[in-house]
C-alpha cells in the first residue's frame, strides 16, 4: 500500500504501510496471549509506542538520569560527517526512527555534502513517524521522504530505497531485541547492504549498575510512566480491564547478562480481564509482567554481534564519558 501522506506538507512524503489496522490487532492479540499465558509474563516494547508512549519517550529524553541521548547526540555532533562521508551517503534509511530528532544530524552533514535526497523512517509509530516527516520535508527542501510504517523484527523489502544509502538505527534500539533476535536483525541489515553502503548503530555501554538503574526510573516518574501507559493500549486496544493504580515500575540490572530488565509488578492478587482475547489472567501479589529488556554492550560483544551477522566495523566512536558509542559497519 503506497499512497501520499494526507497531512504531508507536499507530495515529498509518500507512505508505505507495511501493516494494517487488522493485521496490527491480530499480532497484538497474539502476542498477549502468548506473552500472558506463558510460565513468565511478557509483552514485546514495541507496543509502548502508541501517541502517548512516543510522547513520553520523547520526554524520557530529556531527563537527567536519562544519558543516551545526550551521550549519542554529542558523538553526532562530532561525528556525522565522517560517518556519511565515508559512505558519501545519497539515501539514509532509518529503523526505529520515533521523533527523528537526532536524524537532523545526519541529514544536516548529507545537505551540507550535496549528497541529501531521500530518507526513508520505518517505525510502528505512525503518529510519531508522520509528524517527523512533515518538519523534515518543511527543513530539507531537497528531501523526498517515504515512511515505512512496519515492523522491523520482520525482513523487510527496502529496494525502493536508492544507494548509497546509509542505514542508521539509533539511540541503541538494538538492546531491546533479546540477543537471538538482534544476531537476526544483523543478518537482514546485512542482507540490505551493496558493497558501498554503511549501517550506523548506537550502543548503549556496559556500566555502573546505580547509574543505568537511574535511567530507567528517573526521579520524575517519566519512565514509570511510560511503562504503565502499556496498561492502557492494553485496555484501549484489546477492551482489557487493567487498573493502572494496581501495578508499579520497576527496573532492574542484570550485571550477569548486562541488560535492564523493565517490569510492571502487580502489587496485588487480582484477575484482569481481555475481553478481545476472551481471556481472565491471575496474578499474585508482586508478580509481574516483563516489559522491556534493554541490553549494554562491550566494545567486545558489540564487536561480536555485529560480526555474527557478516558486519564489519569501518568507525567505532564514543562519547567523552564512554557511557554510548556509535559504529559505522559495512558488509564483510
Ligand atoms: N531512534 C529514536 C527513537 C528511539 S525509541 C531515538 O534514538 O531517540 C524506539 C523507536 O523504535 C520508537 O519510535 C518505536 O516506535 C520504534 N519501534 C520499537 N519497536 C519497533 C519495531 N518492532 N518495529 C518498528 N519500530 C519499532
Ligand atoms: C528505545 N530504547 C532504546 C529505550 C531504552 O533505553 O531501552 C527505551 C526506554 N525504555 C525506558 N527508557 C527508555
Amino acid at each position: 500500500m503506497e499512497r501520499p501522506s494526507a497531512a504531508a506538507a507536499d507530495d515529498r512524503v509518500v507512505v508505505r504501510n507495511v501493516l494494517g489496522p487488522r493485521d496490527r490487532h491480530a499480532e497484538l492479540a497474539r502476542d498477549v496471549r502468548d506473552g500472558l499465558t506463558g510460565p513468565v509474563k511478557e509483552i514485546p516494547p514495541k507496543y509502548f509506542y502508541d501517541a502517548r508512549g512516543s510522547d513520553l519517550f520523547e520526554r524520557i529524553t530529556a531527563q537527567p538520569e536519562y544519558y543516551p541521548t545526550r551521550a549519542e547526540t554529542e558523538i553526532l555532533e562530532l561525528h556525522a560527517a565522517d560517518f556519511v562521508s565515508d559512505v558519501g551517503a545519497h539515501v539514509l534509511v532509518e529503523y526505529g526512527s520515533g521523533s527523528s530528532t537526532k536524524t537532523r544530524l545526519l541529514l544536516d552533514a548529507m545537505h551540507a555534502q550535496g549528497t541529501l535526497e531521500g530518507y526513508a523512517p520505518v517505525d510502528v509509530s505512525e503518529d510519531a513517524v508522520h509528524a517527523a516527516a512533515d518538519l523534515l520535508v518543511s527543513e530539507y527542501p531537497e528531501l523526498q521522504v517515504v515512511i515505512v510504517v512496519a515492523d522491523f523484527d520482520a525482513p523487510l523489502d527496502l529496494s525502493f530505497a536508492g544507494r548509497p544509502r546509509l542505514i542508521a538505527f539509533l539511540g541503541s534500539t538494538i538492546g531491546n531485541f533479546t540477543p537471538e533476535a538482534a544476531r537476526r536483525f544483523m543478518v537482514c541489515v546485512a542482507e540490505e547492504l551493496e558493497p558501498g553502503d554503511g549501517f550506523l548503530i548506537g550502543f548503549d555501554l556496559v556500566k555502573d549498575a546505580r547509574e543505568l538503574e537511574a535511567a530507567y526510573d528517573d526521579a520524575a516518574g517519566v519512565t514509570a510512566a511510560f511503562n504503565l501507559n502499556l496498561l492502557s493500549v492494553l485496555n484501549r486496544e484489546l477492551h482489557a480491564d487493567f487498573d493502572e493504580r494496581t501495578f508499579r515500575h520497576r527496573a532492574f540490572y542484570d550485571a550477569g547478562r548486562a541488560r535492564i530488565e523493565m517490569h510492571l509488578v502487580s502489587e496485588i492478587a487480582q484477575s484482569v480481564r481481555i475481553a478481545d482475547l476472551d481471556l481472565e489472567v491471575r496474578f499474585e501479589a508482586g508478580e509481574s509482567i516483563r516489559t522491556e529488556l534493554s541490553h549494554k554492550y562491550t566494545p567486545e560483544s558489540a564487536r561480536g554481534l555485529l560480526e555474527a551477522g557478516g558486519l564489519r566495523i569501518r568507525r567505532w566512536e564514543t562519547d567523552g564519558s564512554a557511557r554510548f558509542a556509535v559504529a559505522l559497519a559495512e558488509r564483510r
